[in-house]
């Protein structure tokens, strides 16, 4: 790529940042896409600090992620209606100096189902987990004309939270918090939004996913390991499963749509990134 003058720089700020795909995601798109633009991440100590400098320098905009999605609200000059509902922000525009906040987790998400044309219109679906991506992923889906949403979770009380912050935007929709022992085959979709079976906890399942039957989609939204102990599971037992890989870089390209204000092709781009993303994998393993 060659940076020169008039190249944009667009930037992920968090706290650890080292191990994040965005860089990654954004510079394979730029490039396929002959965008003048980086994309570099900042380990951030000081918010506030960041922000000023942030829009000092003219950067066009920024990823928020972990430990700054809800605190970056502060910050901001404008947010979005969907990002107001989720109460977090990953996406940030700086326009002259204002700032506008998104969130493009749980349209990453719906992205990803969209594009095996799967649909959501009159589904049943099963939430599991309540923390920051179940309430993106959550928060978005409603909007889809689903018919029944039940969100189930270690701790009832933030399940109960979110089931409350939906149903004050949502009101005619059928939502409840439910009991493990509650959940029974009738769902046209599950979807894991908790940390169970992520990497280096591999060997576990939020669910038993024989509870389901077999036309029963199974997403989780882990990608390392991939697949999951609980995608590994379904499969056997011959349900469609998906993993969080293409709903991570999807909500990613979605961001750039935001900053360049227009939608870019996505993807033919979300294949290349994945093969790039096998190269260092496979790079990293030849190495160790
Ligand atoms: P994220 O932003 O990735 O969603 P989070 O907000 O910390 O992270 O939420 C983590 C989710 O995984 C929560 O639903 C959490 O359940 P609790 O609300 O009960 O903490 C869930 N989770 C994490 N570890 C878990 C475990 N060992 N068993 C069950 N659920 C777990």
């Amino acid at each position: 790529m060659d940076i020169d003058s008039n190249t944009d720089l667009f930037c992920l700020i968090g706290n650890p940042v080292s191990r994040s795909l965005s860089p990654l995601i954004h510079n394979t798109s730029f490039k396929c896409n002959d965008i003048n633009s980086i994309y570099l991440t900042f380990n951030v100590i000081d918010l506030k600090k960041s922000i000023n400098g942030i829009k000092s320098l003219g950067i066009k905009g920024f990823n928020v992620t972990i430990p700054y999605k809800e605190k970056i609200i502060d910050y901001l000059d404008e947010i979005d209606d969907l990002a107001k509902g989720i109460g977090a922000v990953n996406t940030v525009i700086n326009l002259d100096g204002k700032l506008k906040g998104f969130n493009t987790d749980g349209l990453g998400f719906i992205k990803s189902l969209e594009e095996r044309n799967i649909s959501l219109h009159n589904k049943r679906v099963l939430v599991i987990g309540a923390g920051g991506a179940s309430r993106g992923i959550s928060m978005t889906l409603v909007n889809e004309n689903i018919s029944k949403l039940d969100i189930l979770n270690r701790t009832k009380k933030r399940a109960n939270k979110l089931v409350c912050d939906i149903k004050e935007l949502h009101r005619e929709l059928d939502i409840s918090c439910i009991d493990i022992i509650d959940v029974k085959d009738k769902y046209d979709i599950v979807i894991n939004t908790t940390s169970v079976g992520m990497f280096p906890d591999t060997k576990r399942m939020p669910i038993d996913p024989s509870v389901f039957n077999k036309e029963t989609i199974i997403y989780d939204i882990i990608y390392k390991p991939s697949p999951t102990l609980l995608l590994k599971e379904s499969k056997k037992q011959g349900k469609l499963t998906i993993n969080g890989l293409d709903m991570l870089i999807y909500q990613g390209l979605l961001s750039e749509d935001i900053w360049l204000a227009k939608k870019l092709e996505k993807i033919s781009i979300k294949n290349q990134i994945k093969r790039r993303i096998m190269e260092k994998k496979r790079e990293i393993d030849n190495n160790k």
